[in-house]
């Protein structure tokens, strides 16, 4: 932040200018010559009930300035003012139009010299209001986290089988991430991507979706729309992550075999490449009403064989040691983790 006096004008005697601020109406801006403020932008008396006109002429510290900081404010201040100081930082709680608010400020103290002498700039921030716009982040993130469980629900109501799946996949794909060294915010997004990767199968008929024996070729074709479908429900909620990508792509291959695009290789998003591992390794290791499960091991082998073609080698290199090493600690394959761990050994 950085202000810059330019030229006289009849009341301020200052022009200011910024740079380095995107929005000057965050910040409070404040001109003080003779005790007395000169100049003040409507932020700033905004944030005390006031009218920027309301307090010119008014002084800083008997009119803005708590008691309680009167001192620490001073001094400041009379480093500055006399020049031992070019600029100085304080704290202070703020005193609002007839005891209407309280802002806590963070302000920093400046010495300008121009041809009507010496003045004080202050450029304030509220605190208080940062921790209120922290506050509403936060309620926007538990939102976000919200929404994505209640599509989840819809899941489970249609199809618990699928809802389950989702579940177990989306522990698998963290646990993978996270050995990949993906920031936490990004594991937040994959586990929720994951969560609801498959919810375009709720458009998919139940006796498609569910029944035994092999899918003719036009089954199968409705049922690969799912990923499509599933992107379009998503794809007007602005989450902070790419939610829609990774449903979208959670069946695109690094060959290029996949759908619905047929994306290869960097392609496909990491996030993706990651989650089309754990689908795999969950699909074939579970049971399904219309199937028994094939098992873990064969899992391992297939991605083991696929890796590189269909799948990420990084990605399975790390699925194979997380099974190997019995480090999931996982309550979804623990008959199994045994039979893997011994027979890599
Ligand atoms: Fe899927």
């Amino acid at each position: 932040m950085q202000a810059v006096f330019s030229q006289a004008d009849g009341k301020t005697g200052l022009t200011i200018q910024f740079t380095g601020v995107d929005d000057p109406s965050l910040v409070g801006v404040f001109m003080i010559q003779d005790d007395f403020f000169r100049y003040v932008n409507t932020e700033f008396a905004s944030l005390l009930g006031y009218r920027a006109e309301e307090l010119i002429d008014r002084c800083l510290l008997r009119d803005v300035v708590d008691p309680s900081d009167w001192f620490g404010v001073a001094r400041v201040v009379q480093q500055v003012q006399t020049g031992a100081s070019r600029a100085l930082q304080a704290s202070f709680t703020g005193r609002g139009k007839n005891g209407c608010c309280t802002p806590v400020f963070e302000a920093f103290f400046h010495c300008v010299d121009d041809q009507s002498g010496r003045s004080l700039l202050g450029m304030v921030h509220d605190v208080t209001a940062n921790q209120k716009l922290a506050r509403y982040l936060e309620q926007i993130r538990h939102s976000e986290t919200k929404t994505i469980h209640a599509l989840a629900r819809i899941c489970e109501k249609r199809d618990p089988y699928t809802y389950g799946h989702q579940e177990r996949v989306s522990d698998l794909a963290v646990a993978i991430a996270r050995d990949l060294g993906l920031d936490e915010r990004r594991l937040e997004g994959l586990a929720l991507g994951a969560r609801i990767h498959d919810i375009g199968k709720i458009y998919i008929p139940s006796e498609i979706l569910n029944r035994p024996g092999r899918l003719t070729p036009a089954e199968y074709q409705i049922i690969k729309t799912h990923s499509e479908v599933g992107f379009e429900i998503v794809k007007d909620i602005d989450f902070p992550w790419p939610i829609g990508d990774i449903i979208l792509q959670h069946h695109e291959r690094m060959d290029g075999s996949g759908y619905p695009k047929g994306l290869k290789g960097e392609e496909i998003i990491f996030e993706a490449r990651i989650l089309a591992v754990a689908d795999t390794v969950e699909a074939m290791s579970a049971h399904r009403p219309y199937r028994p499960a094939v098992g873990l091991m064969s899992a391992m082998n297939l991605i083991k064989l696929e890796s590189g073609r269909l799948y990420d080698p990084d990605v399975v290199e790390t699925c194979l040691k997380l099974f190997a090493e019995g480090r999931l600690g996982d309550k979804h394959f623990p008959a199994q983790l045994g039979a893997v761990a011994s027979a890599s050994s």
